[in-house]
């Protein structure tokens, strides 16, 4: 282990936080710079980089030190290269020029339009509910739902390997938070059946594609446990929207059970290519939602020219038509090449692909070697997973070609032999 390796051993992401007695509150960001600047690997070093070009398989970066260089883009969650289709750029051009730049209000003042009307109409659709309302960020749909239908008399229990913003809709909100391991159905009942009868405010809330391991929840065993014990469910599928699914639904279209959800959560930033997060629901929801989620309420309403281009990007989901079977060609190839190099890529059943590296200053290393050989993928440690449990990860989309993927994985799986990580 080189040097710097070591050294990197101590210096973990949640030292800076915690101010100690007698400190100035900024003192934790004078340690961090000193760190930050002493040429130790802390897995930061790329964060913040610049990118060239709109989202496309092979892209300029601009490094912290100003040098530009093209890499194969494996690191967007663009999945379907919606962010750059022609008909969704015209959707947004036209809202642009329609309405200006920004909305200058709240949705519930003067901040929507017809155009954000008909994005909430066509997502309802899309999941065959009432209705659904649009929060103008992914991450602040999440705190606004949780925090604003649980309180302090209620339990939600969360998979572990939840998306943080629903982690902090939960503690928002002041209601009990209980945990289970990841997809552990049997924890999940275990913790099911030792709530107090009197305690009825109940929700399970689980991703539906997982971020960081690209696996699916087990929504047909949920929805059972859901209705032995009472509980109401909600399903993030930020990951999942446009992809998983017969007709690309979702994690519940991919266990048949979208209507046993009653809040379908979604994001508009990942396959979508857009910004902003949805919850489809009852009408009697979004209607207690438009009122009473804060970070509906107290914040600005999405831009009308990505509400135009979201309408356009339905249209494709809604006839399937946004190139989901391309984009699982990809997904197929690069799992089964990065299987056949000898990685670990744990249950992935999406365009998220984890390769389990273990060990974090190898992690680092890797990842700054990579992009300096041309290859852009995520770099995932605490506090997304575990340390232990650290990897890249990298995310199929739909326009890499085959050739693309074969270079990629070829410098990966070089980088993996020379830290030992395959044979
Ligand atoms: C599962 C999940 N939920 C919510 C979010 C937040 O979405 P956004 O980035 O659109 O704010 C993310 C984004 O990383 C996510 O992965």
């Amino acid at each position: 282990m080189t040097g710097q390796l070591k050294e990197t051993m101590n210096i973990k992401f949640e030292n800076f936080v915690d101010t100690l007695d007698g400190e100035d509150l900024f003192d934790k960001t004078k340690r961090l710079d000193e760190v930050l600047s002493s040429g130790v690997l802390t897995g930061n070093e790329a964060l913040g980089m610049v990118t060239m070009n709109k989202v496309q398989p092979e892209s300029g970066i601009k490094e912290k030190d100003g040098s530009v260089h093209s890499v194969i883009m494996l690191g967007s969650n663009s999945y379907l290269n919606l962010s750059t289709h022609p008909q969704v750029m015209q959707g947004a051009r036209e809202a642009l020029e329609k309405f200006g730049y920004g909305m200058g209000a709240v949705s519930n003042y003067a901040g929507i339009t017809d155009i954000h009307k008909e994005l909430e109409t066509r997502i309802a659709r899309f999941y065959g509910t009432e209705d659904a309302i649009v929060f103008p960020s992914g991450y602040g749909a999440n705190v606004g739902i949780v925090s604003a239908l649980c309180g302090k008399n209620d339990i939600i229990i969360n998979d572990a390997a939840n998306h943080a913003s629903i982690f902090d809709g939960c503690v928002l909100s002041g209601a009990e938070i209980k945990v289970f391991p990841h997809r552990d159905m049997k924890y999940l009942e275990r913790i099911l059946s030792r709530i107090p009868d009197e305690k009825t405010g109940r929700l399970i809330i689980t991703d539906g594609v997982f971020s960081m391991d690209g696996d699916i929840a087990p929504l047909d065993r949920i929805v059972e446990l859901a209705q032995k014990y009472n509980c109401r469910i909600m399903v993030d599928d930020a990951h999942g929207v446009g992809i998983v699914g017969k007709t690309g639904r979702g994690a519940a279209e991919h266990y048949n059970v979208m209507d046993k959800i009653d809040l379908h959560v979604g994001m508009l930033s990942k396959g979508p290519g857009g910004l902003g997060g949805y919850c489809a629901a009852s009408k009697k929801i979004t209607q207690y939602l438009r009122l009473y989620a804060r970070s509906y309420f107290f914040s600005t309403a999405l831009p009308a020219s990505v509400a135009g281009g979201l309408n356009e990007v339905f249209k494709l989901l809604e006839t399937d038509n946004a190139g989901r079977k391309k984009l699982w060609d990809n997904i197929n190839y690069l799992k089964e090449k990065l299987v056949k190099e000898g990685f670990d890529i744990g249950h992935s059943q999406s365009a998220v692909v984890p390769v389990m590296i273990y060990d974090e200053a190898v992690l680092f290393e890797m990842y700054e070697k990579l992009r300096q050989r041309g290859v852009y993928v995520n770099i995932v440690t605490y506090p997304a997973v575990r340390r232990k449990e650290c990897r890249l990860r990298l995310c199929a989309m739909k326009d890499l070609t085959f050739e693309q993927i074969d270079r990629a994985v070829e410098i990966i799986a070089e980088l993996g032999r020379e830290y030992g990580i395959i044979k």
